[in-house]
């Protein structure tokens, strides 16, 4: 049992501490290894977005009414989403601490908004495609919503039919994916958004991936389906500026097509001893330095400056589409913006493949329906991107002559191999057997 050193630790000691588990138990190069754990860009935005948040340390975002500055900051880097999300004037944005808070926030919103609209409704349902980011279940958990998930289409994209038909007297909205995390495809919106306006229901948007890459991938010519706020029905999307924003961690934004839709946002407490409390989203406080970290890369950044990485994005997934074509066993998913799925054809068992390329030091991700080896892709040194397209080659041809035989796992993340979990995992998973 670990407990609290009773003379405290000298303060070198504590920071070679640091540098020894960092060096034994952290992988630094997962850059290379198609994780959202650590999208990067380059080394300039890293630092960029160290420097940043460093200067802002210690501020607590929940008292951002106190500061001139930190107002600035989040007034800033809120208009800045709402215009690349195509929201104008109208659009309101809220920060939050990840995809997870985002979408919490707004299935609240569309709740309060039921209670208002709907009054007769007692078990609220929302309606999505089974592709649906599982944090959306989360959400709908707490919020005692029922999440009903209808299976997607055969082209893996939410079935805009299946959907329509499964609306029903407790049905309070839809929502869908730009891109989903299993497929990486842009769900149907504008269908969809002609859904949710048919039934007079509440459309979210989940572009907790796509929403600061997708139009940038537009700029480059690629063929992006409208997902954002032009489409007509959308109400909210979420969107992660910790993702293909490369702000550091924690921070991603909710929006809400107008202010009217963003007022079922808020819960504003007065009755208890210290006046009004409202914070911004769900959480309290939470570091300033996120969202000066934020406004530093999209100002550095600039409309040139995502474009830009975006065009580099297409190109490495197009290296490693067309090396994929030349193996034999393997197919990618077609797929929207930056998420990359490779399938093994028939005969070919694609949980050997993982096995083998986490042999030669790639962690990769998975997708069990179907199964598929799943790629968040980032900018790579052209090292990392040649030996993981000559590692996959090589696999799969010792998978295919038989010579290979260890399977690798098709998860989420990991989750289900306890090798590195911390404790709270492993007595979780174990509880579950
Ligand atoms: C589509 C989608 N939605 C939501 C989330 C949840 O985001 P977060 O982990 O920031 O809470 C993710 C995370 O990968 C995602 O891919």
């Amino acid at each position: 049992m670990i407990k609290l050193n009773p003379d405290g630790m000298d303060f070198d000691q504590v920071l070679d501490e640091l540098d020894t588990i960092k060096q034994g138990g952290m992988n630094d190069d997962i850059a290379a290894k198609f994780s959202s754990n650590s999208l990067k860009s380059n080394e300039q935005v890293q630092s960029l977005i160290q420097q940043a948040y460093s200067k802002f340390f210690s501020f607590n975002a929940l008292f951002s009414f106190q500061q001139a500055g930190a107002a600035k900051l989040e007034n800033e880097v809120m208009q800045i989403c709402c215009d690349i999300l195509s929201g104008g004037e109208e659009a309101r944005c809220n920060i939050t601490s990840g995809g997870t808070e985002s979408i919490f926030c707004a299935l609240h919103a569309m709740r309060e908004k039921a209670k208002i609209a709907h009054p007769h409704i007692t078990k609220p349902e929302i309606i999505a495609p089974f592709s649906i980011h599982a944090t959306l279940e989360k959400a709908c958990h707490f919020l005692q919503i029922e999440l009903i998930r209808i299976p997607v289409a055969d082209n893996l994209r939410a079935d805009v039919k299946a959907i329509a038909e499964a609306i029903g007297p407790n049905t309070i909205g839809i929502a869908a994916s730009a891109p989903s995390w299993p497929y990486g495809l842009v769900d149907p919106i504008e269908e969809l958004g002609q859904v949710a306006i048919k039934h007079g229901l509440w459309f979210h948007v989940d572009a907790c991936v796509g929403g600061y890459v997708l139009p940038f991938m537009s700029r480059c010519g690629a063929d992006i389906p409208a997902f954002d706020f032009a489409v007509a029905g959308v109400a909210s999307i979420s969107a992660d500026l910790h993702k293909y924003g490369y702000a550091a961690k924690p921070c991603s934004t909710v929006l809400y097509r107008n202010k009217d839709l963003q007022k079922h946002h808020y819960v504003p407490i007065t009755n208890w001893p210290c006046g009004l409390y409202v914070s911004q989203s769900f959480v309290g406080s939470r570091p300033l330095a996120a969202t000066a970290a934020a406004w530093a890369i999209l100002k550095y950044m600039g409309l040139e400056g995502y474009t830009s990485n975006a065009q580099k994005l297409l190109g490495v997934k197009q290296r490693i589409v067309s090396a994929c074509e030349s193996i034999e066993g393997l197919t990618c998913w077609p797929s929207e913006g930056p998420l990359l799925m490779i399938a093994g054809n028939e005969g070919m068992d694609i949980q050997l493949i993982v096995g083998g390329m986490e042999q030669r030091g790639w962690s990769l991700l998975g997708v069990n329906q179907p199964p598929a080896i799943h790629l968040t892709l980032d900018l790579m040194p052209e090292a990392d991107l040649s030996r993981f397209i000559r590692d996959l080659e090589e696999v799969a041809a010792a998978v295919s002559s038989g010579k290979f035989n260890d399977q690798g796992l098709l998860s989420y993340g990991g989750v289900g191999d306890t090798g590195t979990a911390p404790n709270w995992l492993v007595e979780l998973i174990e509880s579950a057997e």
